[in-house]
């Protein structure tokens, strides 16, 4: 029967997760939200993996669940504090319930370029901002870069006031809902597996995300075309337990955040590459990609960037000058 089937197909997928993990390793399980493949947080994961299981054969062993196979980013952050999953990468849009000053990456034109936002997340400045995630029992470990943002919607959008009246699925972050509202739109907060659908259906008329999300997750598929507004960056905490990690033998970890800073640094430089292929896809899958004039490009940056006012004092001045000194 089918189900008979699924029951033990589900089996052997199982066991191939176990398989790769022997007695006594140290498992370390990473739980995300995206493709496992042919995106610059899937790909990273992979990549850690693999170097984690071929140098640390015998020590540690690490198994990846991508596509919320596992968990959604709200419910893998309780996992980590249960210890049934030891590493997630959750977008920094989504730590606002531990703390509000990663508010500061969702300020709308905050990095001009990927590269900007890039050198900003390799910085110690950077670094130092992860330890606000402390107090609540979590370690950030570091930065997975993934890119810079687009808007989609139902109709074409050129300014932003095309986009009034609309509805916009955005990630649980408050600075995304005042953006919105910049734009005389709305806002609905849903999580990453529910957006396609949303899509399809109309309880939502537009998103925002980056190439590769909007490609591998195929939100062209159900919108009229995508503007390139690269309007706000999206990048990942990687995050795992304190407890967990002060738990480890010193030498495992030791190890296994040195091949995690490592990886991280690798999976960084491939990030522009990644993003300007799922660009490429999908126009090739014949989705229509709208570029912006300057004056056009202009008209978003002046209505959406005076929500800084709003998030200033949760961030901090300072952070905010210093973030943006990378741009200039
Ligand atoms: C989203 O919810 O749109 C993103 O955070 C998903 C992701 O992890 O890239």
């Amino acid at each position: 029967t089918i189900s008979g089937l699924a029951l033990v197909m589900a089996a052997g997928a199982a066991q191939a997760q176990s398989d790769a993990c022997g007695d006594g390793e140290t498992v370390i399980k990473f739980s995300h939200v995206v493709a496992d493949s042919g995106h610059p947080k899937g790909d990273a994961a992979q990549l850690l993996a693999k170097n984690i299981n071929e140098q640390m054969d015998g020590k540690a062993c690490m198994q990846v669940f991508p596509n919320s196979t596992l968990y959604d980013d709200d419910k893998v952050m309780e996992a980590l504090l249960l210890g049934d999953v030891q590493l997630a990468a959750p977008s920094l849009s989504k730590f606002e319930a531990y703390t509000l000053q990663l508010r500061l990456y969702d300020l709308p034109f905050l990095f001009p370029t990927l590269e900007a936002a890039n050198s900003y997340l390799a910085s110690e400045d950077a670094t130092a901002l992860l330890a606000a995630l402390e107090d609540e029992g979590y370690k950030g470990l570091g930065y997975i870069a993934s890119g810079l943002k687009q808007f989609s919607a139902n109709k074409p959008l050129m300014l932003p006031e095309d986009a009034a009246g609309l509805k916009f699925r955005v990630q649980t972050s408050d600075v995304a809902v005042a953006m919105i509202e910049a734009m005389n739109a709305s806002a609905q907060k849903l999580a990453f597996k529910e957006v396609y659908g949303a899509l399809q259906t109309g309880v939502v008329d537009g998103q925002e995300n980056t190439w590769c999300n909007i490609y591998t997750q195929k939100f062209f598929e159900v919108q009229d075309g995508i503007t390139e507004t690269n309007h706000q960056l999206l990048a990942y905490g990687v995050i795992t337990s304190q407890e967990w990690l002060d738990g480890l033998e010193e030498d495992v970890r030791e190890q296994f955040l040195q091949i995690l800073g490592d990886t991280l640094e690798q999976a960084n430089q491939q990030v522009a590459d990644q993003e300007g292929d799922c660009r490429n896809s999908i126009t090739e899958a014949g989705a229509e990609i709208r570029e912006l004039d300057d004056s056009q490009r202009q008209a978003w940056v002046d209505t959406m960037k005076p929500v800084w006012d709003q998030f200033e004092g949760d961030i901090g001045a300072e952070v905010i000058e210093t973030a943006e000194s990378y741009g200039s």
